[in-house]
């Protein structure tokens, strides 16, 4: 399946803290864009074929524009570079339609979320949501130091109301957010959210291991590290639904490179397991799953073909 991509146009690029810009994309003629839910990131396209995934940021009831926040990464792969050195207002971007892997569990009792930095992107949405369906949330909100909180302004209201706390560490992590206070206790009913730097998401995770399955959301921005031995992989076989067709999978090659070696078209992105965009069906076999992004229930019926692998010999995709 061939993804939506629309060609927006940036109406506007503002300035939110220090290292971070925002970005305003609409349809040059106005048009509506497609709808989306509060945790949902769109591709952006950007010369050279590279494509980041930005999550939005802005109400989700709004139609007219999609907003996304950037901190730039001297240390990154380059995109976020891109659209700070070079990405400006009147400019057109290749985005693609929103996707969401980060949803609200909307009838939970209560949602308690954790931003670290830019991680703060998706959970604005969040709080725009929560608040237009009168739900109890609190929001944590950690980063550095003033000049480096993002969206202060907008958060002002919900900051004196006491429904976002935020945590400034100036760099030592002992003065930020105490994570294993906080998560020790589950208030029945309480979903938790956590988006942010791969230290915070591992402490958060550990915090609250013994919450209630179900209960625990987060959103990658990047695979954390994991120490793998690529050695240590096996071969195995893909059949494909359709024709019966059998694919051999090597040990050094993703199940999605080897398809597309043989000629079969399947969309991706960031190719690291944390945007769902080749999110494939499978009917036999045990896959080995890799992903940061399918639920428990979800890895029942999918893979990510991007970095999963099989622990059968054969694994039938739906293709
Ligand atoms: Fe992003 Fe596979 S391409 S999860």
């Amino acid at each position: 399946m061939t993804e939506l991509r629309m060609q927006l146009r940036v109406r506007a690029v503002c300035y939110e803290a220090e290292g971070i810009n925002s970005y305003e994309l609409v349809d040059p003629k106005e048009a509506e864009l497609p709808p989306f839910t509060a945790g949902a990131h769109v591709d952006v396209h950007l010369p050279g074929n590279v494509i980041r995934q930005y999550s939005l940021c802005n109400d989700p009831r709004e139609r007219h524009r999609y907003v996304v926040a950037v901190l730039r990464e001297t240390a990154g792969r380059g995109g976020s570079q891109t659209m700070h050195r070079d990405v400006r207002a009147g400019d057109l971007l290749a985005v693609s339609a929103p996707r969401n892997n980060f949803p609200l569990a909307e009838t939970a009792a209560r949602h308690l979320l954790i931003a670290g930095g830019i991680g703060v992107t998706p959970l604005v949405a969040m709080l725009h949501r929560l608040q237009s369906i009168g739900a109890d949330f609190t929001l944590h909100y950690c980063t550095r130091a003033p000049e480096k909180t993002a969206f202060a302004g907008a958060l002002a209201a919900l900051i004196r109301a006491g429904r976002v706390i935020v945590h400034h560490d100036y760099g030592n992590p002992a003065n930020g957010l105490d994570v294993a206070k906080l998560l020790a206790r589950h208030a029945p009913g309480t979903h938790l959210y956590c988006c942010g730097p791969s230290g915070l998401m591992a402490a958060v995770k550990s915090a609250a291991a013994d919450w209630p399955a179900g209960t625990l959301h987060f959103e990658y921005f990047a695979a954390p590290a994991v120490a793998r031995d690529p050695a240590a992989d096996g071969e195995f076989q893909v059949r494909l639904a359709s024709s019966g067709r059998l694919i051999a999978i090597p040990k050094d090659k993703s199940i999605l490179e080897t398809l597309r070696e043989h000629w079969l078209s399947i969309e991706s992105s960031c190719e690291a397991g944390t945007c769902g965009t080749c999110q494939t069906r499978y009917l036999d076999g045990e896959p080995d799953h890799r992903d940061y992004v399918l639920t428990d229930e979800d890895q029942k019926k999918f893979l990510m073909v991007c970095v999963s692998r099989a622990k059968s010999a054969i694994l039938t995709l739906e293709l």
